[in-house]
């Protein structure tokens, strides 16, 4: 038998779950910027939009200030005031947050217990003719099947406004996401695929959408001074848009190791009873913004206790997410009924760490540390 204590040892140094990085170049490009004194958006924020077109094969890009206002101007152009929309009832709280913001009323979808991703069915069933739009939400990088949404979306003339903030890189049956839809939503919080410090972006393959949303982030500027709607201050910057477009750059070797280390994951933990990795989706091949996993509910271990112990093992180890949205103080009025399933993750998932500067030695040594902290509790 073993004697535990002595194996929970912390590792050396802390394992972060994520870490930003960026060229060396980088430094002397903003500082180009700050000695040219114009910050404000311009010629580096229009290369950085046209570089995210053209790499998530939308028609039109928008760099706004964060991943929550992307998603506020894409539903903004696609609900009208006081329709209801569809939003799985497991998410960051963004995504049901914008839907209120831009005047509709957020309806939350149940979730797929392997998947963790909105469920058609559970759409299909609460979807009427009061229903305007529905926001699939990419969640960790697993892609929401379209065939099933198209569906859905056709047959109640629903928008679709992808919450992609977590699915930068992901693709779907070999495709972009951008490729598909009417209006997806990125973010380039630190803890996202790219990262500008906060930022954010709108793809659209319609002209007419992509002009309001041009017009509302500029306070429906359409000359100096005229404003012919009232919009939004939702711009993106200079200096973002140097680092985002430097983040472009690598986003292949980011996509690259992020796979290689899930791929270990994937095949590590499949001989950890008791802890089941999310299943990605058919069709999906995804970026791993986050690698987040669940504890089998039938075999009573307490999710809680392992992240603790995860963490004095010094391994940065986080709940995305503690709450479903139907448990979010915030939104109570607008929930009509539980998501048992979006409650239950809430209780029982947890995230390792997964970055592009992961090491196999960090990886090797987070695996030890799950197995060693699970077992300790089976
Ligand atoms: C699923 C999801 N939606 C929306 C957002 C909002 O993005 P931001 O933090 O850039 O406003 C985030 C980011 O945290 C997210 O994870």
């Amino acid at each position: 038998m073993l004697h535990i204590d002595s194996v929970l040892k912390p590792v050396e140094a802390r394992i972060r779950q994520c870490r930003p990085s960026f060229s060396r170049h980088v430094v002397d490009e903003i500082e180009y910027v700050l000695r040219r004194g114009m910050l404000r958006e311009g010629t580096c924020t229009l290369r950085f939009e046209d570089c995210f077109r053209k790499r998530t094969g939308a028609q039109y890009a928008y760099s706004v200030s964060n991943g929550t206002a992307a998603l506020h101007l894409g539903l903004l152009c696609c609900i009208e005031p006081g329709c209801r929309v569809l939003v799985p009832g497991f998410s960051f709280i963004a995504s049901a947050s914008a839907v209120v913001h831009a005047g509709g009323v957020p309806v939350f979808v149940d979730v797929d217990p392997e998947t963790f991703l909105l469920d058609i069915d559970d759409a299909w069933e609460k979807t009427d003719e009061s229903t305007g739009a529905i926001v699939p939400v990419h969640l960790f990088g697993n892609v929401v099947p379209y065939d099933g949404l198209l569906e859905l979306a056709e047959e109640y003339d629903l928008r679709i406004v992808h919450d992609a903030a977590q699915a930068l890189g992901s693709t779907y049956m070999g495709a972009e996401l951008g490729e598909f839809s009417d209006v997806s939503c990125y973010s380039f919080y630190p803890s996202k695929i790219i990262t500008t410090g906060e930022g954010g972006m709108v793809t659209t393959y319609s002209e007419e959408l992509g002009h309001r949303v041009e017009l509302l982030k500029n306070h429906g500027e359409t000359e100096k001074y005229l404003h012919t709607l009232l919009g939004y201050n939702f711009r993106g910057n200079e200096v973002a848009s140097v680092l985002g477009l430097d983040q472009m750059t690598r986003l292949d070797y980011f996509l690259e190791k992020r796979r290689s280390i899930a791929r270990y994951y994937d095949l590590a933990i499949g001989n950890i009873e008791g802890v089941v990795p999310q299943r990605v989706t058919e069709g999906t091949e995804s970026c791993y913004n986050y690698y987040t996993v669940r504890v089998d509910p039938a075999m009573e271990l307490d999710r809680d206790m392992i992240v603790m112990d995860m963490r004095n093992m010094n391994i940065e180890t986080l709940v995305h997410y503690p709450f479903a949205l139907t448990e979010q103080p915030a939104l109570r009025k607008y929930v009509t009924e539980p998501c048992q399933v979006a409650e239950e993750l809430a209780k029982n998932v947890f995230s390792i760490p997964i970055h592009p500067y992961l090491t196999k030695r960090e990886a090797e040594q987070v695996i030890l540390a799950l197995r060693t902290v699970v077992y300790r509790y089976l």
